[in-house]
């Protein structure tokens, strides 16, 4: 089981101890720092004032005044506690360009948290991420600034659904989205993101000399690799709250209001979506097509803080914005990363025997890129 422990301050710990969370280990070296002061003095508006000029089309002067005090004190707080803040592309702008030391998609986080030699993590995403950045690092404090940041893909399914599914279908590879509790994942052969799912799949029939690959827990994710491959994939009627929301007849609507607008598409989307799509590819490679395209004008049918991060770097682009929040990455905020870096909450712990064994499919994907 996956758990969390939310109440890690405290004296004197060894911090090489491996396998360990927070309460016994890591946290206790860290000491109290006192709260910082938040005002916007016209000095932090001097100094902040080059950032601000590059995100000023997407944060009001109004809501800059109060991010900004955040932003700074956030910086000197990762210093002093030798963290580093790993954000999704879903974060907010304030977060995305101003308190993230590296942003990406979920295998590159992934990637980055592998390599990490900061003492605290902070994932500024959502819990899976956190949880596997904890598998990857067991002697690490991993951090998430709200522990309610969950994901509907994650919630669809738990180890006892993948246990069903090994014995319904014997000798069948089960290649798991990242997008899935530690729980999940330990009983899997190998995990996957959006940008690697075909690749993954592939890899996994190649391997077990199988036709068959289960892909779980997102339905749409495995129907759409499999226009892609010859591979028979099966899955699990799991979706994203987020991108299930988009369709295929709502694509057609834009696209007759805006004919010469390129349509780019999460592969959590359902297959009508991506049939209408210029594009498909994950979110990093969805603003890695933006950057190396440069439409005149361009629709991302994913989540909505995508648009206005990508927009500040790409001022020539114009972005159509039918977006959808995810309510979980939303809960991702400056004060709530303020208080994860100055009370060292909410950590994230999973047991060292499901950590172990969830390890394996997250390396053996890792390995399979490398
Ligand atoms: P990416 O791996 O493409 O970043 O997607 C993660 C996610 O949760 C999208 O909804
Ligand atoms: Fe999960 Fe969808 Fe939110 Fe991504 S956007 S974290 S898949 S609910």
């Amino acid at each position: 089981m996956a758990y969390m422990n939310m109440s890690q301050t405290g004296t004197g710990a060894d911090k090489t101890g491996a396998d360990d969370c927070g309460a016994s280990a890591a946290a206790k070296s860290f000491k109290k720092l006192p709260r910082p002061s938040l005002l916007f003095t016209p000095e932090l508006e001097a100094e902040m004032a080059p950032l601000y000029a590059k995100l000023k089309d997407v944060i009001s002067p109004q809501e800059w005044r109060v991010h900004a005090p955040y932003i700074k004190v956030i910086n000197a707080l990762k210093v002093e506690r030798n963290a580093v803040l790993l954000a999704h592309n879903y974060m907010t702008p304030e977060i995305f360009h101003g308190v993230a030391d590296f942003a990406g998609d979920s295998l590159a986080l992934a990637r980055e948290a592998a390599r990490s030699d900061a003492d605290v993590i902070i994932q500024a995403g959502v819990h899976f991420m956190a949880e596997t950045s904890k598998i990857l690092n067991p002697a690490k404090m991993v951090l998430i600034p709200d522990q309610r940041a969950g994901c509907s893909l994650a919630d669809s399914i738990t180890a006892q659904d993948v246990r069903n599914l090994r014995k319904k279908h014997p000798g069948v590879p089960i290649v798991t989205y990242i997008n899935t509790s530690a729980d999940v994942k330990a009983e899997c052969d190998i995990t996957c993101t959006s940008a690697n799912a075909v690749q993954v799949v592939e890899a996994m029939a190649d391997q077990h000399d199988s036709k068959e690959v289960l892909l779980i827990p997102d339905e749409f994710l495995a129907q759409n690799v499999a226009k892609l491959t010859d591979v028979t994939v099966l899955t699990w009627a799991g979706h994203c709250e987020v991108h299930e929301r988009f369709s295929g007849p709502q694509m057609r609507s834009f696209r007759q209001a805006e004919p010469d607008m390129k349509i780019i598409a999460h592969p959590e989307c359902p297959p009508d979506v991506l049939e209408e799509a210029d594009f498909s590819g994950s979110t990093s490679g969805m603003i890695n097509w933006v950057q190396d395209n440069q439409p005149e004008k361009v629709m991302l049918v994913t989540e909505c803080s995508m648009s206005d991060n990508i927009a500040v770097e790409n001022p020539d682009v114009k972005f159509i914005r039918p977006c959808n929040l995810c309510p979980h990455m939303k809960r991702i905020t400056l004060p709530a990363i303020l208080d994860a870096l100055l009370e060292l909450k909410d950590e994230v712990c999973v047991e060292p025997e499901i950590a172990a064994r969830a390890r394996k499919p997250i390396e053996r994907m890792i390995n399979l890129n490398n």
